[in-house]
Order: structure tokens, then C-alpha cells, then sequence
């Protein structure tokens, strides 16, 4: 096991901004785990300071400077079948596996789930902490049980789905478990029958302009892939975190009152007194897709990313997300909530 310091983060963030991290280490297993559980409580160098886990660095924005963490890098592999039964099958995946690749991976094994989420940067390990989501379907419906290992005592067990509450983008391990667990695996259920058709009109538009009547699982994967492909940057080239804000669940009265200036504008009702806001309707109809904000700016294809054009650092981003806010809340009154994680 190699600790690294002062070890530059930007090569660990898909948004390319961030200082250094103090410490820095590759965990490829449990015992890894153990073995540094036993370094941080004995060498005095390491006393008080904060360990920070690194999964895919594709949803958090990290510090300018240097940050006074020690920050592990999840590389734990794995991939096994521990059940199956006639119409499912689960599968334990380690945490530092890419999920895009267990997507692809359990999508040709005919397994249903996943499909939706197709291309979602980040890690499995990673899945559960926000809950990922896309086009209707949530990863919260797929997991078992999450593994855990306890920064505190350093054992190893599983939270189950229902005391991980799950919530849309949220779940214990961003509130009140943060900081406490490492997530070392997850154990999905995947169902063998027949793939439920997202519900979500460009994923419809795609198959008629196609001309497939009954997809396969195969071709849900790939009308995910080209609609993302088609709206979302890819954080190779231009680096983003994907959505960058949260879609806002307002009163239907706020709703009502924009719906009076725009009568085509599309919003989702999610009870008798709650509308949804798209943010990035409301970013692009406050004139903002598109817009610079120095070295960033809103993605010219899709309001809802930020992009980091050239060099920007994390003061720079926070200045566009303050600006951006500011510019909604005066024109819609509603305060958008920023959706990635900040260190
Ligand atoms: N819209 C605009 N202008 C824009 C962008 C969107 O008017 O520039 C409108 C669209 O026309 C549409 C509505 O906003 O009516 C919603 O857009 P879309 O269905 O593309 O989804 P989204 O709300 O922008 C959410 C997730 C994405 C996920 C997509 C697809 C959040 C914060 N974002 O985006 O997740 O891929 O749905 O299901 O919930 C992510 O979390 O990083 C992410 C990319």
C-alpha cells in the first residue's frame, strides 16, 4: 500500500478543479481497509485528520488548495452471483467497479435493472449514496443490501435497503451516515423478465424513429446511450458533473404563476400540492443555457451542466452557481439547490 501526499486532484474529478489532497491512497480491498484502519490509529501523523472516500470523483466539486484529508481511493473489484432463482438473479458487485461496465455487463446477460441508468459515470460503489437515476427509473429499486465498512470500529456488515432511505438523489450515506462508512460492495436483484419500457418520451420518439416495435434489452441500452450522448457532455471532453442542480419540487401555486407567463411550459405533478420545476427549463427560459461565467459556463445543449471550459478553479464555480441562483430566484422566485457534493 502506497500513501501518497499532497497528490493533485484534478486527475481524480470529472469536473477538472480542486487543490490537493494531503494524503492520498488506492484501496483494492477489505483488508486494505483493515490495514490502514490500523496505520490512521497508531501513527500520530495521521490523528485527527478526516478520512474522505473517492469513488469516480463524477458528482463532487473539490476545493481549491490543499484539502487536510485523507482521502482513499475505492478500487475493491468483483462481480458474483450469490443467488438465483427463476425470475431473478442477485449479484454482489465490489465498490470500486465502473457502473457503466456493470451495466454492459448484466444488460448482455439478459438481466434487467440497470438498463435505464446505461453511461451514468461513477462507481457501484457510488450508486447507492445518491441514488442515481434516469428516464423514470431509480437504483434504490435494484439494491438488496449495501456492505459496509465502519471507519470507527472497522467491521464489516450489511445495511439493508430500507435503512439505507433512499430519497431522490439522497440516501443515509449523504446525511446522517456521512463520513461513517466506507461502502465496500453492493448486492443488486436483477430480473430476468421481460424489461419494463421506460416511460419517458425521447426514449419512445427514438424506437419509432427506428422502427422497433418490442426492444430488447440490448436496444433500451442503446436508446439510453444516444439520448444521453446527445444532451449530457461526455466528461472525458468537457469536463462536468453531470446535472448540476436538483430539480425543484415547488407549490403547485408557484408552479401555476409561471405557467401563466409560459402556458407550453412542461412540468410533472408529484402530489395534489407539489409540482416538479425542471431546473434546467428554468436555467435555459432565464436565458442562461449557453451562458459564460468566466471559465465555465452552462452546457449550450443542455442548461442543467456545467462545464469547466478552461482551467476554472472551485471559487469559479461557486461564483457561477451563486450568479445562476440569484439570476432564477429573481425571475421565478424559486431557489435552486445545487445537486452534486462539495469538499
Ligand atoms: N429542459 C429544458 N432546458 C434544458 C434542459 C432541460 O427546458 O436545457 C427541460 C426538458 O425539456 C424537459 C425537462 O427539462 O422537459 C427535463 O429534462 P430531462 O428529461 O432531460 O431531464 P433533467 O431533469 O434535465 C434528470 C436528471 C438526470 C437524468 C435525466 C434523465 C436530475 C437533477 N437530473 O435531468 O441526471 O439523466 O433526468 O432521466 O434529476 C445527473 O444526475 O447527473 C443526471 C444527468
Amino acid at each position: 500500500m502506497n500513501i501518497q501526499d499532497y497528490v493533485d486532484i484534478k486527475s481524480y474529478s470529472t469536473l477538472k478543479v480542486g487543490g490537493q489532497f494531503r494524503y492520498f491512497c488506492i484501496v483494492s480491498s477489505v483488508y486494505d481497509l483493515t490495514s490502514i484502519w490500523t496505520i490512521v490509529h497508531t501513527d500520530v501523523r495521521y490523528k485527527d485528520i478526516p478520512i474522505f472516500i473517492l469513488g469516480g470523483g463524477s458528482n463532487i466539486i473539490f476545493s481549491d488548495g490543499v484539502l487536510d484529508v485523507f482521502a482513499l481511493k475505492i478500487e475493491i473489484k468483483g462481480f458474483e452471483i450469490v443467488s438465483e432463482e427463476q425470475n431473478y438473479v442477485d449479484i454482489k458487485v465490489g465498490a470500486g467497479e465502473i457502473w457503466d461496465e456493470i451495466v454492459s455487463r448484466t444488460v448482455s446477460m439478459g438481466l434487467s435493472g440497470f438498463e435505464s441508468l446505461s453511461l451514468i459515470p461513477g462507481t457501484a460503489g457510488a450508486s447507492p449514496v445518491q441514488n442515481i437515476g434516469a428516464y423514470g427509473a431509480e437504483v434504490k429499486d435494484t439494491i438488496l443490501e449495501v456492505e459496509v465498512y465502519e471507519i470507527e470500529t472497522g467491521k464489516v456488515f450489511n445495511i439493508s435497503n430500507k435503512d439505507c432511505k433512499f430519497g431522490y438523489r439522497d440516501s443515509i450515506f449523504k446525511g446522517e451516515a456521512r463520513g461513517k462508512y466506507i461502502i465496500t460492495g453492493v448486492t443488486y436483484r436483477l430480473s430476468k423478465s421481460i424489461p419494463r419500457l421506460p416511460d419517458y418520451p425521447g426514449i419512445k420518439s427514438y424506437f419509432i424513429d427506428n422502427n422497433i416495435n418490442i426492444p430488447t434489452l440490448a436496444q433500451i441500452r442503446e436508446a439510453i446511450i444516444s439520448i444521453r450522448q446527445s444532451k449530457l457532455p461526455n466528461p472525458n471532453e468537457i469536463p462536468n458533473v453531470g446535472s448540476f442542480f436538483k430539480n425543484p419540487i415547488v407549490e403547485k401555486v408557484v408552479a401555476h404563476k409561471i405557467k401563466e407567463d409560459y402556458p407550453d411550459a412542461k412540468f410533472f405533478s408529484v402530489d395534489d400540492t407539489h409540482t416538479k420545476v425542471p431546473a434546467g427549463w428554468l436555467i435555459e427560459n432565464a436565458g442562461l443555457k449557453g451562458k459564460s461565467f468566466g471559465k465555465v459556463s452552462m452546457y449550450d445543449k443542455n442548461a442543467l451542466v456545467l462545464v469547466n471550459k478552461e482551467g476554472a478553479t472551485c471559487e469559479d464555480v461557486i461564483r457561477a452557481r451563486d450568479e445562476i441562483i440569484k439570476i432564477v430566484k429573481d425571475k421565478f422566485g424559486i431557489e435552486l439547490v445545487q445537486e452534486p457534493e462539495i469538499l
